[in-house]
């Protein structure tokens, strides 16, 4: 049985809230867990689950991965629980963390994240806000791991929004050291405190580019990554946004321009045709699937770490 490091006590609600050991570290669990070449059990344990927004892949990953390591989950619904009533984030997040060992939380604005963690006596996760997608980029690089062994070889190009998913892919792809290309319109930039910390943590290398024409932007890409246009809670854009990513799907004549080997990933659920050709999801290129079953071992991975 493999000890896993310790981040106990931590929170993970930032890809910047585990170093480039640690990530790596989590990575390599995830791939054995995977492999089934180890196991960890956490008995007893209880995450409690708070999702403010609809979700299929991170809630039932997050189930599952706790009934692995021999916990349990409480998925607390906003509307049926006191939290959609308007109770304040301190008194449900000091009450939550007396029951539950760790806390993971689905919401719109990152600063309620923070409330939570801020109040919380366990590690709060983050399981996504309008800011950033840590666990998602975790199942990502696991992914694109798999695929390409070294990381410094590898050239990923996100096409479309400078969203949550782009924000975390940024981040973890700056402790990994690998170069990042986010080809979005102008006007959808990731976020700028990202860009400015990727930077920082790069130091020198010019590895994170930001470019308005996908067509260049994947040229030499290994990894071409995407996402909805109109994240939730953006429905009343997304007309508007759809006009103005046009130029941006993912189709076969965009992965011709990328290097022979690139494979294509997308956080899911997807709207084919419009991010992305339903061709392309179901091409021999595709990792999409494999990319959401990380999802599952990169989080048991992540739960054992914040656990011991
Ligand atoms: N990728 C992702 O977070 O999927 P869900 O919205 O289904 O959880």
């Amino acid at each position: 049985m493999l000890k896993p490091i310790k981040l106990a006590k931590r929170n993970f609600l930032s890809s910047l809230d585990i170093s480039t050991t640690e990530l790596i570290y989590i990575l390599d669990l995830a791939k054995k867990l995977k492999n089934k070449v180890t196991n960890i059990e956490y008995k007893n344990k209880v995450l409690g689950l708070i999702f403010d927004k609809s979700s299929t892949r991170t809630r039932v990953s997050f189930q599952v991965a706790m009934s692995r390591i021999g916990g349990t989950t409480i998925d607390l619904n906003p509307t049926t629980s006191q939290i959609g009533r308007g109770e304040p984030i301190k008194d449900t997040a000091r009450v939550l963390s007396s029951y539950c060992d760790l806390i993971a939380i689905r919401t719109f604005n990152h600063s309620d994240l923070e409330e939570y963690a801020k109040w919380s006596t366990k590690p709060v996760i983050n399981a996504l806000t309008d800011l950033e997608h840590p666990c998602q980029a975790l199942a990502d690089f696991l992914t694109i791991k798999e695929e390409f062994q070294d990381f410094r070889k590898v050239v990923l190009t996100f096409i479309g929004d400078g969203n949550n998913v782009a924000n975390s892919l940024i981040l973890c792809g700056a402790l990994l050291g690998v170069e990042v290309r986010i080809a979005c319109p102008k006007g959808f930039l990731p976020n700028p405190f990202v860009i400015k910390r990727a930077r920082e943590i790069y130091k020198n290398d010019n590895l994170l580019k930001i470019i308005h024409d996908p067509q260049i932007a994947v040229n030499g890409a290994n990894v071409l990554y995407t996402d909805v246009w109109s994240s939730m809670g953006e429905e009343k854009q997304k007309e508007q946004k759809d006009k103005e990513f046009d130029g941006f799907t993912i189709d076969t004549d965009l992965v011709s321009r990328a290097t022979q080997d690139a494979i294509v990933l997308h956080c899911l659920p997807a709207y084919r045709d419009k991010e992305i050709t339903d061709k392309v999801i179901e091409s021999k290129n595709s990792r999409i699937f494999e990319q959401a079953e990380n999802r599952m071992h990169v989080q048991q991975a992540l739960l054992s770490c914040l656990l011991s």
